[in-house]
């Protein structure tokens, strides 16, 4: 496993915990992070770049200790933060070759050569002459991820890469992503429900800093058999009136209800949903 964390704890100040108590493990592939907001996912995804340190519990990344050998690490990462900062007035190029200064790759002609493997690999290689402030929102994300790529790193963070992007761009991610976990580890955290079930061959769901559930989506998706259901009245821990007029629900099916067969989606709903019941009470 590339990755394995352990009773991992983290607190911004005094009262709250971002992570309290997670663990998990993820190796080649894509694996998906869900979570509502403020579920902990930027603050797991920063611990495992080695931005962050945690306050407890263990971290093993691609078989060293970040505590002692963080560099070692750090130089077989890919990471692209929820929020970059990206140097609008650079080009693509120049971004990227920047990235690439900082990563320590001192050989001019070889690392030339690397900025434009990964422009490439993200389909931006029309573009790369252009500046960042030129870029729309779905190239923006694809020049973050071409940083990402930059020396062949064995463990690839994404941050919601996909947020904010039009169905068809989205689409294309997922062919990127999906190229890039063929042989590396990828941690990829979202919202888009439909993009961990085309994607990922495992997902974590963090519920409040802690590990809700861990599997694959079809396991995740079979935790809502039996428990998603149509009705003429609402009822359940969710529903919602369908465009045909009847209420789709979540949660233990009252008499007479038609089950049918659930989406990733209703697990998800149903899982989160069931957290917060038992967290209240
Ligand atoms: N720098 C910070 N200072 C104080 N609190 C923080 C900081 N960063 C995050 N938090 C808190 O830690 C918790 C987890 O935040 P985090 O950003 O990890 O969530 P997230 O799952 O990435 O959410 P989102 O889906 O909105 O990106 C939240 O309660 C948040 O308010
Ligand atoms: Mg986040």
């Amino acid at each position: 496993m590339s990755v394995v964390v352990e009773g991992l704890t983290k607190a911004y100040g005094r009262s709250s915990h971002a992570l309290d108590g997670l663990s998990f493990t993820a190796g080649v592939g894509v694996n998906g992070l869900l979570g509502p907001n403020g579920a902990g996912k930027t603050t797991l995804i920063r611990l495992l770049a080695t931005v962050l340190t945690a306050d407890g519990g263990t971290m093993r990344l691609l078989g060293r200790d970040p505590a002692t050998e963080r560099s070692a690490i750090r130089r077989r990462l890919g990471y692209l933060p929820q929020e970059p900062g990206y140097h609008r007035g650079f080009t693509v190029f120049e971004f990227v070759d920047y990235v690439a200064i900082l990563k320590e790759m001192a050989d001019r002609r070889a690392r030339h050569d690397e900025v434009r493997r990964v422009i490439d690999a993200v389909g931006l290689a029309d573009v790369s002459g252009k500046k960042i402030r030129a870029l729309s929102g779905g190239m923006r994300r694809r020049v973050g991820i071409a940083q990402a790529l930059l020396g062949e790193p064995e463990l690839v963070l994404l941050d919601e890469p996909t947020a904010g992007l039009d169905p068809e761009e989205r689409l294309r991610f997922r062919e990127l992503i999906s190229r890039i976990g063929e042989n590396r580890t990828v941690i990829l955290s979202t919202h888009q429900i439909e993009d961990v079930a085309a994607l990922c061959g495992r997902v974590v769901v963090l519920k409040d800093g802690r590990s809700a559930f861990e599997g694959a989506p079809e396991e995740l998706r079979a935790l809502a058999k039996g428990r998603t259901w149509l009705w003429e009245k609402k009822a359940g821990l969710l529903s919602w009136r369908t465009g045909e007029g009847v209420f789709r629900s979540i949660g233990d099916p009252p008499e007479g209800a038609r089950l049918v067969e659930p989406t990733i989606e209703d697990a998800y709903l149903l899982l989160l949903g069931e957290a917060t019941l038992v967290a209240a009470g």
